[in-house]
């Protein structure tokens, strides 16, 4: 009967935008597979994954990077501070990303191949950060937050 703690609650909410992210990052890439939408379309799907992941890394940031988690676990310090100087260049990424399709001089199919290319390099790479991080929050709290049943 304990009632969760506001840490709880503040990983909780870290883990449900990962989910909201991997959610958006699916529809993209059902868009470049089934090619159904149309290439301002898939612009406008890559604006917003721009857009939400600067919200989300300033979510993460809010009241210093993981401070909670880290002051239950400060040997994470180290990856920790590695996963957050990816943010900017992460953020870079996926603004480039956007440019890249605005400016693209490429004429379909090539346009979509080319964009599938960039989307899931950047896709993979932050793929990545984001299962570091809830193994950190994961070690730090002892509990199994990852998981899906
Ligand atoms: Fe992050
Ligand atoms: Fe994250």
């Amino acid at each position: 009967m304990d009632a969760p703690s506001p840490q709880f609650d503040a990983y909780r909410a870290i883990l449900a935008q990962h989910q909201a992210l991997d959610a958006l990052l699916a529809r993209i890439d059902r868009a470049l597979t089934e090619r159904t939408a149309t290439t301002a379309e898939v612009g406008e799907l890559l604006l917003q994954l721009g857009d939400r992941l600067a919200k989300h890394f300033a979510t993460e940031e809010d009241g210093g990077y993981f401070a909670d988690a880290l002051t239950h676990a400060p040997q994470l310090v180290a990856t920790a501070n590695q996963l957050l100087a990816q943010h900017p260049m992460m953020c870079s990424r996926a603004q480039e990303l956007v440019s890249a399709v605005e400016i693209s001089p490429l004429a379909e199919p090539d346009w979509w191949e080319e964009t599938t290319r960039r989307f899931r390099a950047f896709r993979d790479e932050l793929s990545r950060h984001e299962t570091r991080e809830n193994v950190l929050l994961q070690e730090a709290y002892g509990r199994d937050i990852g998981s899906h049943d």
